[in-house]
């Protein structure tokens, strides 16, 4: 994997060029692309599914390992993709899928100044449960993409920690050592932040539209066009992580002007903000330890 691309004189990087350089489909496996377009397609059903999965072993082998996770708690251990759809729906199924898919990215060890790639897997997991859970509850007409739109808004970061090491090094020693936002460091090194490179490197694949509007605008929802409901559910559940400390944590204070954009965006009242922070740490932290044990 290259890690110069962002290797210059002394010139701002061009995000144009750079994005032009990433090509998509080596950053994430095919099978990812696939599976996110069966989230849209609305003809698309269980056998589909199992298609797309059976063509990798080693995907369909994760599959089954997570379906028999104890956050599951399915009474016989399940053999078969098919019997997994039938016992825990196609939508499980789906996501499942989708996050042992894009795990591989997380493996490799990278540990720079307090970042590492299992913790903001940890964190992308987190957000992804978090979102869908905060949706069920609230009955938004978001649980269909809320859970990938979680999994993948920070993918920015990745690309930056692959394709732009040495800017990133620094991007991360000025956010740990000075408590400060991420994406004000990223800006200041780089010129753009992760949302920008994540959108210019996805914007043109297969990925929904909903789905990159959100790698480009989930730090300020309000700047969406069309998906400010998906961006704001996004932004809560992302910061409701930070203060549960669950995986890596952007040292962004909460913008209150933003967060109550977002609770008014999805008719959420504060009193159903302090329901979900009793309730759903400890089903969130055992899921999230479920997903982080197919790192290993
Ligand atoms: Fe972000
Ligand atoms: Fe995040």
């Amino acid at each position: 994997m290259p890690l110069d691309m962002c290797m210059r004189d002394s010139s701002p990087m061009d995000l144009e060029k750079l994005t032009a350089e990433i090509d998509h489909l080596s950053t994430l496996p095919d099978i990812v692309f696939k599976i996110m377009e069966l989230t849209n397609d609305k003809n698309s059903g269980a056998d589909d599914l199992v298609k797309v999965i059976q063509t990798d072993p080693s995907i369909t082998t994760k599959v089954l390992r997570m379906v028999n996770a104890p956050y599951y708690a399915v009474a016989n251990e399940i053999y078969d993709v098919k019997k997994a759809i039938v016992r825990l729906g196609f939508r499980a199924i789906r996501e499942i899928s989708l996050t042992v898919s894009v795990c591989e990215l997380f493996k490799s060890k990278s540990n720079i100044h307090g970042y590492k790639r299992s913790e903001l897997w940890r964190h992308l997991v987190g957000v992804a449960i978090l979102a869908k859970m905060i949706s069920e509850r609230m009955n938004l007409a978001l649980s269909n993409q809320a859970f990938s739109a979680g999994l993948l808004h920070d993918i920015g970061i990745i690309l930056m920690d692959q394709y732009c090491q040495d800017d990133f090094i620094k991007v991360m020693q000025n956010s740990s050592e000075n408590k400060r936002c991420v994406c004000e460091c990223e800006k200041e090194v780089l010129t753009f932040d992760h949302q920008m490179l994540s959108y210019g490197v996805f914007e043109k694949s297969e990925i929904p539209d909903s789905i990159a509007d959100v790698m480009r605008y989930h730090h300020q929802p309000q700047n969406s066009k069309e998906y400010a409901a998906l961006n704001s559910l996004i932004y809560i559940a992302d910061k409701l992580c930070n203060s549960f400390q669950i995986g890596y944590v952007d040292h962004c204070e909460i913008d209150n002007p933003t967060f109550n954009y977002c609770l008014n965006e999805l008719n959420i009242r504060s009193i159903d903000v302090k329901v979900f922070v009793e309730e759903f740490p400890e089903l969130l932290n055992s899921a999230v330890e479920s997903y982080t044990s197919i790192l290993n």
